[in-house]
């Protein structure tokens, strides 16, 4: 902090949610920017309630939080209102940037009714035909409707001003880094650059004003759709190995494979990583449940965060040991 850049290592879903929500509470953020789109689903548990947020900042459970969706960004008007409705967010704690374009009806239809994408395995919530309207400049803006309008703002001058001001800002990056359009496993990706330079981009953030990349790895790694993922293992295997899981966005099966620290090395080198998270280390270590110091994991977990570290380079300076939000290990 002041200004933190949350990035996701592999194919989205490492817990970005679970360390933003973390953030928000003991740095007590001041502001959280939303980038990319409705297709990626943040989790956020907090008093036994778990909410999974498409469009809301993850950061909304700090009451002094405000909350911006980034001039980069893609807003779903029908799945926001809907989670302003679930968290309960007084409507002056949010700023939607006039720039940000608008998915409608019609791309999620253009989406589902596409073999390419069908074959990609996109979630089908049109993310792809909504930024090629983009591109093709004919796309409906924030700014031109009137739904949209008590939540109307400028604010990448309201996040650079805050950066000048010492303020805790949290730029919330979504997917994963390996669903890149640019740098990830090209065609089975996602329509937009997921890195941290994008994330910066998306939120109109210029690459000096940031202090921290935070890089978010998961102590396994999954893939929802179609496309390569070296170290696969079988669904089956995963549930003996407690790694499987089904996507909070579309409900689908995850894929899995085992931790890759070349990839995670190499990852954390191109989005220029500071710090590292580690999430679901109760998985791998089922006796590090809920543990809050470094000092009580078992030798091994600890030797497996050593080991990630000299590999990547990167201190993990955020250990998860349970859904909570609270059941973190910080080492900062
Ligand atoms: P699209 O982003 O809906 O076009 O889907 C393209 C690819 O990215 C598909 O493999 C999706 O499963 C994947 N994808 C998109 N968003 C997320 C996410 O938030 N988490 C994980 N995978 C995602
Ligand atoms: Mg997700």
């Amino acid at each position: 902090m002041p200004c933190t850049v949350i990035v996701g290592a592999f194919w989205g879903d490492e817990g970005k949610g679970k360390i933003i929500s973390y953030l928000a509470l003991i740095d007590k953020l001041d502001f959280c920017v939303r980038t990319g789109s409705v297709n990626a689903a943040h989790t956020v548990w907090l008093d036994g309630n778990k909410y999974a947020l498409h469009m809301v900042p993850a950061a909304f459970i700090q009451p002094k939080c405000r909350l911006l969706i980034a001039a980069g960004a893609n807003v779903h008007v029908a799945q926001f209102l809907k989670e302003m409705g679930l968290t309960k967010v007084d409507v002056k704690r949010v700023g939607i940037d006039n720039m940000a374009s608008i998915i409608e009806e019609k791309h999620s239809a253009q989406d589902k009714a596409s073999a390419v994408n069908k074959g990609i395995g996109t979630t089908g919530w049109g993310v792809g035909p909504a930024i090629e309207e983009r591109a093709r400049r004919t796309a409906k803006l924030a700014k031109d409707l009137p739904e949209l309008k008590p939540y109307i703002a400028d604010t990448v001058t309201e996040i650079n001003e805050a950066i000048d001001a010492g303020k805790q800002v949290l730029l919330e990056g979504t997917q994963g880094f390996m669903l890149s359009l640019y740098h990830g496993t090209y065609p089975y990706v996602t329509s937009r650059d997921t890195g941290a330079a994008a994330i910066c981009s998306e939120a109109g953030v210029g690459p000096t004003r940031v202090d921290n990349v935070l890089i978010v790895y998961k102590t396994f790694i999954t893939r929802v759709g179609a496309g390569p993922m070296p170290g696969e293992i079988s669904m089956e295997e995963a549930k003996k190995r407690g790694w499987f899981e089904t996507a909070a966005g579309t409900g689908r099966n995850r894929r899995s494979a085992p931790f890759d620290f070349d990839l995670a090395r190499k990852n954390a080198k191109i989005n220029g990583a500071t710090q590292a998270a580690m999430t679901k280390l109760d998985c791998l270590f089922p006796d590090c449940r809920s543990a809050r110091n470094f000092d009580d994991l078992p030798n091994e977990a600890k030797q497996f965060i050593k080991e990630v570290e000299e590999k990547t380079g990167v201190p993990v300076v955020l250990i998860g040991t349970g859904p909570d939000a609270l059941d973190i290990i910080d080492r900062r």
